[in-house]
C-alpha cells in the first residue's frame, strides 16, 4: 500500500497567513504543519509516499523535506496541483504514482493523535472497497457529515446546513485501485471543486465503504480556530517530546 498526502490548495482560510506562503508550511506548535501527516503515514509503516503540493512555495517543500530520509522514508515523490480544483482533483494526479496498488489518503491539515496503522491492517484484510475514520465532534457541518442507517453509512454530505449525525469524516481515507475511475466520473460541486464526498459517495453506491472511528483526539488545521486548537493539542497532550522523525 502505498501514501499519499495532499497539501495543495491556496489555504484561502487562513489568509493573510497564506498570502506568501503554503498552509501545510506553517507552524503547528513546534514543526511545520507538513511533518504531522507525513508522520502520521510513516509511523503506520508506509516507505513510499507521494506530496501533492500547489499554490505558493511549492519549492520549499522540497528544501524541507528532500528525500524523505530524515522521516525514514525509502521514496518521497512530489507533484504539483494547478489552481483549486479540490481534494479528488489533486489524487487524480496521482494515479502513475499508485500503479494499480492499493493506497492511503492523508489531507495535509490534519493532525491525528491514533496510530493509524491497525486501520490500514483492517483496510488490508477488506477484499476490494474503501474505509474511511469517523470521529465524533462538536462542529460537524465544517466537515464531511456521515449519514446513518443504524450502524450503516448510506450516504456523506459534503458541509450541511443541517448534519444528520454529528461525526466528520476525517481527512484519511483507504481507496482500491478504483478510486481513479471513481474521480474520473466526478462533476464539480456548487464550490467548483471535485469533492471528496463524492467519491466516498460512489463507494457507498457500490455497497463498498468501510469505517472505523478514531479513538484519540483528531482536528484539521485549515482555519484560524482549528490552527490554534492543533498548536494546543500537540504541544499540550502529544509531541513536544517526541523525535522529529518516525522510526
Ligand atoms: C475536507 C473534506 C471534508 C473533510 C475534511 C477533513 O474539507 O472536503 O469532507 O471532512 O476535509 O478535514 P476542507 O478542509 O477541504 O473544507
Amino acid at each position: 500500500m502505498k501514501g499519499i498526502i495532499l497539501a495543495g490548495g491556496l489555504g484561502t482560510r487562513l489568509r493573510p497567513l497564506t498570502k506568501v506562503t503554503n498552509k501545510h508550511l506553517l507552524p503547528v506548535y513546534d514543526r511545520p504543519m507538513i511533518y504531522y501527516p507525513l508522520a502520521t503515514l510513516c509511523r503506520a509503516g508506509f516507505e513510499k509516499i507521494m506530496l501533492v503540493t500547489g499554490g505558493n512555495s511549492a519549492g520549499d517543500f522540497l528544501r524541507l523535506l528532500g528525500n524523505g530520509k530524515e522521516f525514514g522514508l525509502k521514496d518521497l515523490n512530489y507533484t504539483y496541483q494547478d489552481g483549486e480544483g479540490g481534494i479528488a482533483d489533486a489524487l487524480r494526479l496521482c494515479e502513475n504514482f499508485a500503479d494499480g496498488e492499493r493506497i492511503c489518503v492523508v489531507l495535509g491539515d490534519n493532525i491525528l493523535e491514533d496510530d493509524i496503522g491497525p486501520y490500514k491492517r483492517a483496510f488490508a484484510e477488506q477484499s476490494t472497497g474503501a474505509r474511511i475514520l469517523l470521529k465524533k465532534v462538536p462542529d460537524p457541518e465544517r466537515f464531511g457529515v456521515p449519514v446513518f442507517d443504524g450502524t450503516r453509512i448510506i450516504r456523506i454530505d459534503e458541509k450541511p446546513v443541517v448534519p444528520l449525525s454529528n461525526y466528520a469524516v476525517s481527512g484519511v481515507y483507504f481507496y482500491d485501485q478504483r478510486v481513479f475511475d471513481y474521480i474520473r466520473n466526478l462533476r464539480p460541486s456548487q464550490r467548483g471543486e471535485l469533492e471528496i464526498s463524492d467519491v466516498n459517495n460512489a463507494y457507498i453506491e457500490a455497497g463498498d465503504l468501510e469505517y472505523d472511528v478514531l479513538t484519540g483526539w483528531w482536528t484539521d488545521a485549515g482555519q484560524f480556530e482549528s490552527l490554534h486548537h492543533a498548536a494546543h493539542l500537540v504541544g499540550l497532550k502529544r509531541g513536544f517530546r517526541e523525535p522529529l522523525t518516525c522510526e
